[in-house]
């Protein structure tokens, strides 16, 4: 199983952030976490990883401490990735230099006014398009003002943005969401001397700055969204079985675990263990003969929300009408994926109904031959390849090399699960 996308951006943006060598491990190899590697390397932090017999990543990275980030010679490409964007953008919001941070087409498309905004608030400037997307030109400022801030959206990306300025402002950072999304900032800042107060009745996450983070030790277990498909595949699957060691358990990512249970899916969780500040475990997943249908609500989208394609998925093999609520942060992700899901399943012969925020799904169904485009998207891409492995006809998934992002061996563990590997 690959390492955690979200953790394994926050282990080497961190790293790069903090005074003294910080040694990282299980790091995710893909196109996402090799663009936040290249910009911390662009802006002046040491970064010295190779690849484990895991095909994980580990290293040592040397951060930029107190001297903060030098002024890159040209523009940072953040790729297709949203985390390393937005990240950077808090990140830089607080040092007094010019960068310009740009993406790939999908990127480019991708909202960043949940981030801009807030950050002009704290006196950083940002030049965007004037749809509010990149290219985005950052000028930080070295005396940002403290804010106390609710965001619209329950996203990780706006509060860790937020938090990473806080980080150098004076007087620190409050932020509030709508509903919890995912804590691995909170959990990891500590490790680099860095307290976070949480309060869990109100949605908030705050820290105080100034202050200096300093280097620390990393060891990033595996990405719970990874293993969704996984899990997803061993439960439509006649006869599999499948074990997922070393997985985060982190109870702000495993909606989709809650999800396939209601849905009457066979899995355990054994072997519980904390891995620095991450609870992990490991998953076994069984091939489960009866799936019913379910509602996913509002309020669970956010534990859940990189999980709606692969459960829209499974709800078209389950009994019944399966319906999301309040999932429309999904029209702004790689793709817009309530439509690319939508449109993929109809294709494939399920019946379908989707709003602005919300998805219906009737099931069972057989799902047919079809070609299916990725749209660029390595969520849409993993999930038509095992709308292939569970249908009756066979699956093409053009641009399928999308998953490159955060499974690149997607492919290959599928096969070798197909030939009963341990
Ligand atoms: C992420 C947060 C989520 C998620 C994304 C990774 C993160 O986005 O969809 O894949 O690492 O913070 P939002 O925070 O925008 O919901």
């Amino acid at each position: 199983m690959p390492g955690d996308k979200s953790l394994s951006h926050r282990a080497v943006l961190f790293s790069a952030m903090a005074r003294g060598v910080s040694h990282v491990s299980g790091v995710l190899d893909s196109a996402d976490v090799r663009s936040t590697i290249e910009a911390v390397r662009a802006l002046g932090a040491r970064v010295d990883l190779s690849v484990s017999p895991d095909g994980s990543l580990a290293g040592a990275i040397e951060g930029w401490g107190a001297s903060g980030p030098v002024a890159p010679a040209s523009p940072i490409d953040c790729g297709n990735s949203g985390t390393t964007a937005r990240l950077l953008m808090g990140m830089l919001a607080g040092w007094p230099i010019v960068v310009t941070l740009t993406g790939d087409s999908s990127l480019s498309l991708r909202p960043m006014r949940r981030v801009t905004d807030p950050l002009s608030e704290m006196g950083a400037n940002f030049l965007t398009t004037d749809s509010g997307t990149l290219p985005v030109t950052v000028q930080g400022s070295a005396t940002l003002r403290p804010l106390s801030y609710h965001s619209p959206v329950a996203s990780a990306q706006v509060k860790t943005a937020l938090l990473l300025a806080g980080i150098r402002a004076i007087g620190g950072v409050r932020v509030v969401e709508p509903a919890p999304s995912r804590d691995h900032t909170e959990r990891l800042l500590p490790a680099y001397g860095i307290p976070v107060t949480v309060d869990a009745q109100e949605f908030s996450a705050s820290l105080c700055g100034p202050v200096v983070p300093m280097a620390t030790d990393v060891d990033v277990p595996r990405d719970p969204s990874s293993a969704a498909f996984l899990v997803s595949a061993a439960v439509l699957i006649p006869d599999s079985e499948v074990v997922l060691p070393g997985v985060s358990l982190n109870q702000t990512r495993v909606g989709f675990l809650h999800v396939l249970e209601r849905m009457g899916a066979q899995i355990e969780v054994v072997d519980p263990n904390v891995e620095g500040n991450e609870p992990v475990a490991t998953i076994v997943a069984h091939h489960t003969k009866q799936l019913r249908a379910t509602l996913v609500t509002e309020g669970e989208v956010p534990s859940l929300v990189d999980e709606v394609p692969v459960l829209a998925l499974v709800a078209a093999l389950a009994q019944g009408t399966t319906r999301f609520e309040g999932v429309g942060e999904l029209r702004v992700k790689e793709s817009d994926r309530l439509a690319a899901v939508a449109d993929g399943l109809t294709a494939l012969g399920v019946t379908v109904r989707t709003g602005g925020d919300w998805l219906e799904v009737d099931g069972p169904s057989e799902l047919g031959a079809q070609t299916l485009d990725s749209l660029h998207d390595h969520r849409l891409a993993m999930v038509w390849a095992l709308a292939g492995l569970v249908g009756v006809g066979r699956v093409k998934v053009s641009d399928y090399e999308a998953v490159d992002v955060s499974y690149p061996r997607f492919a290959d563990d599928l096969a070798a699960l197909a030939d009963g590997a341990q």
